[in-house]
């Protein structure tokens, strides 16, 4: 491992933003403390608890943290170095509703009670065209979301991939579930002038929009209690692919 990255680390260590358990000891059957108890003993407040999944830098928990302090947000992502950046960031800033979760998103239920999140985010998620299962999401993923999920939860997709847009649309479809904005080219629509929200850019965002592809978001609920269907159609693969760390690191997009 790098220098920069284990002194990131050790400074992740000591902030008191960040929370993470090791995986043989969630396998063991250990939870985090705050499981049940992130507005109580953490938050100190009774506030909506939303979660960024898949938060790379966290710039979503930290604008939607600065843009909303009547709510709560939580980024999680498994890469810490790229992580230390948003919890840097709302140290400094003094959020006081902002904290950030090392783990893999198959982990949830070990941070998180049944109802304790009101809503989810995912921003620019790996669509995983071969991969179904290990897309955000499927409905493997929906159901993990909603084990954690209150009854009728929002959840946000921001993404650059058609392909990822067009399927979660076809499983919406499917299962029948209530969309409440459908935007397939965001920065020309004119929702995107009176959402604060949907300004925030991520960082993947920016590598999406400097080779003009256009961004797509959805907002659907998430009821509880119905079976989830996979969709069964044949969906356009993306013609183009995530740029390689080099690439990243030579345009400066890298964590
Ligand atoms: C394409 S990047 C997007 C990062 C950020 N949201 C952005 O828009 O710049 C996807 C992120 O999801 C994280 N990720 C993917 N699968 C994950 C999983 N199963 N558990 C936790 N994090 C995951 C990766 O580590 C990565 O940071």
């Amino acid at each position: 491992m790098s220098k920069n990255k284990l002194k990131k680390f050790a400074e992740m260590a000591q902030m008191n933003n960040v929370f993470e358990l090791p995986l043989q000891s969630i396998l063991q059957g250990e939870r985090c403390d705050l499981k049940g108890f992130w507005r109580k003993n953490f938050f100190k407040n009774s506030n909506p608890l939303t979660l960024e999944l898949g938060c790379g830098r966290g710039e979503y928990t930290v604008g939607l943290a600065k843009l909303f302090p009547e709510k709560n947000f939580i980024g999680i992502d498994i890469k810490g170095a790229r992580m230390w950046s948003g919890a840097t960031q709302a140290n400094a800033l003094g959020l006081t509703n902002a904290a950030f979760v090392r783990t893999d998103i198959g982990n949830l239920g070990a941070f998180f009670a049944e109802n304790e999140i009101d809503e989810i985010w995912l921003t620019f998620p790996d669509p995983q065209m071969k991969k179904r299962k290990k897309r955000l999401t499927s409905t493997g993923f929906l159901q993990n979301y909603r084990n954690i999920l209150k009854d009728n939860g929002l959840i946000n997709l921001k993404t650059d991939s058609n392909f990822l847009f067009t399927y979660t649309k076809e499983l919406i479809d499917k299962n029948s579930l209530v969309v409440k904005t459908e935007i397939a080219d965001l920065y020309s629509d004119e929702i995107f002038t009176q959402r604060a929200d949907l300004q925030i850019k991520t960082c993947y965002e920016s590598q999406w929009l400097a080779r003009n592809i256009s961004i797509k978001y959805l907002q659907f609920i998430l009821p509880k209690n119905t079976e989830l269907q996979e969709p069964e159609i044949e969906i356009e693969i993306d013609e183009y692919r995530s740029y390689g760390r080099q690439k990243r690191s030579e345009l400066n997009f890298s964590a």
